[in-house]
């Protein structure tokens, strides 16, 4: 049977003091809509419709063509938001789920489970419920005597004995596509808030003696709706905790998982250890055996197995096998390091290749360079690569030995097994096994430290016997 998805994404979100869209809010560095898109679609929906209205421009450019659109004007409502898809849905047959998007937390497993439920019951309408120790300010599952839903009542409208009940509305549903369509159209708004509430179509339909069902999902943090910072807060930290469990139940080990921050798109291979204040962010990738952190943050890089990165920044950078990362290294996008190479202490590279087994162990700046195997850059060597006007290249050749504290000012090339003199500044090619100095000749001055401090003392006592 056909299946489609529709996201309520047209609130502002008022209780969030935000300028940001309630749900292009980030959860563990991902918005809150693109969550709950990507769990439909891992849910086998073959359309999914959001429905925009507050910051509808922002939402689509987040989502992009990922998803069809919706545009509610005026926000009267969830079931006025439902309404919106009538003429991209009306007329399908299948199921539809309904989901709001600030729900993170909602699973594809779950909703998998919510469509066959629904189907094996052959209902009109499944709610995905949950019970939570506090249920306040969730819309309460009212069941009659058989244990069957009746209908949904929003807190506002709650009476005190339906305030009790601890079984609440998660927002998400699955609908006969049709059914909820007809319902949608006797849905009125006389209640406490003026609103056309997608929930009263559950009434509706039990009451045209239509067959509704409940999932309860046995992880309440899948209702969490995120309606203000408390929340938001609330559902990172389960978001987090989920996305560590994921990675420890294959093989990682994760000293501290509450102060180690995982994007939900990085993977990490076997026996890797993660020390605390490690974050991994957008589509990081980390190879096997691998040391990462304490304090490490690396965004959409790639880490090859056996590699160590301690205390350092890693954006959008390359590590080969067998690499030896910071501590206080920053490597900046386009570095590419081939395996066993070693960045030390206060070191940035930039835009640039470091060939294998190579080490740039401390003090260094490295940008747009091409630099071959087993080359040592002595400490505070750097490349001038900008010259004010124009980013130009330095190319270092294998086994080349670059002293402490040169200046290689690009364009430049140091020729295979040269050998740069500490204290150099090379403006020249330096062909292949070649030395190359360029620094002023030391000149020794015999006594004269002695001389210059006779010639002192003799004018202070002048100064002192005229006063
Ligand atoms: C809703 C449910 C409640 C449930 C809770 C779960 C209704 C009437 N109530 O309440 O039973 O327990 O979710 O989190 O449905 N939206 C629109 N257009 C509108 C109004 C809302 O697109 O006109 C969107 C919002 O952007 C949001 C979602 O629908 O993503 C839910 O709206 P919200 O106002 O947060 O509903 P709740 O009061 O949380
Ligand atoms: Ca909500």
């Amino acid at each position: 049977m056909k299946r489609m998805a529709i996201i309520l994404a047209a609130g502002q979100g008022k209780r969030m003091k935000s300028k940001l869209y309630k749900v292009l809010h980030p959860v563990c560095g991902k918005p809150m809509v693109r969550h709950v898109l990507e769990a439909v679609g891992q849910a086998n929906c073959e359309r999914a419709v959001v429905v925009v209205g507050h910051g509808a421009e922002a939402v689509q450019a987040e989502l992009g063509d990922a998803a069809e659109y919706a545009l509610q004007t005026e926000q009267l409502g969830t079931g006025h938001a439902v309404l919106q898809t009538k003429p991209l849905l009306g007329e399908a047959d299948g199921v539809t789920i309904v989901v709001c998007g600030d729900t993170p937390l909602v699973t594809s497993s779950s909703l998998e489970a919510l469509i066959s439920l629904h189907q094996k019951e052959g209902a009109a309408a499944t709610v995905m419920t949950a019970e939570l120790a506090d249920p306040f300010g969730y819309g309460r599952i009212v069941r009659g005597e058989d244990g069957g839903v009746l209908r949904i009542v929003e807190q506002k409208d709650c009476s005190a004995e339906e305030a009790a009940i601890r079984e609440i509305n998660t927002g998400t549903y699955c609908f006969d596509n049709r059914k909820l369509f007809a319902a949608l159209g006797q849905v009125t708004n006389e209640n406490t808030q003026g609103e056309y509430y997608l929930t009263d179509v559950i009434g509706i339909l039990k009451g045209q003696g239509e067959r509704i069902a409940a999932y309860k999902t046995d992880d309440p943090s899948e209702a969490i709706g995120v309606n203000d910072r408390v929340a938001l807060a609330e559902a990172e930290r389960l978001m987090r905790r989920r996305i560590a469990l994921r990675h420890q139940t294959n093989g990682v080990t994760i000293i501290d998982p509450d102060h180690t921050y995982i994007g939900p798109d990085v993977q990490i291979g076997q026996d890797t250890v993660l020390h605390p204040g490690t974050i991994l962010r957008g589509k990081t990738k980390i190879g096997a055996e691998c040391v990462i952190g304490p304090n490490a943050e690396l965004n959409d890089a790639e880490v090859g197995d056996g590699s160590t990165v301690r205390q350092s920044v890693v954006d959008q950078a390359q590590l080969g096998e067998g690499c030896q990362v910071g501590p206080f290294a920053y490597l900046r996008p386009g570095t590419r390091l081939l395996a066993k190479v070693k960045i030390g202490d206060f070191v940035e590279v930039k835009n640039s290749v470091i060939g294998i087994g190579s080490k740039v162990p401390h003090l260094s700046y490295i940008g747009d360079a091409e630099v071959g195997a087993n080359v040592n850059i002595g400490c505070g060597a750097i490349t001038a690569n900008y010259d004010g006007y124009n980013k130009s290249k330095t190319v270092i050749g294998d086994n080349a030995f670059i002293g402490s504290n040169a200046n290689l000012i690009a364009p430049v090339r140091v020729g295979e097994g040269a050998y740069v003199v500490a204290g150099s500044t090379i403006t020249h090619d330096v062909a292949a096994n070649d030395v190359a100095i360029a620094r002023e000749r030391q000149v020794n001055k015999p006594g004269y430290a002695e001389k210059l401090r006779i010639k002192a003392r003799l004018k202070k006592e002048r100064e002192e016997s005229k006063s």
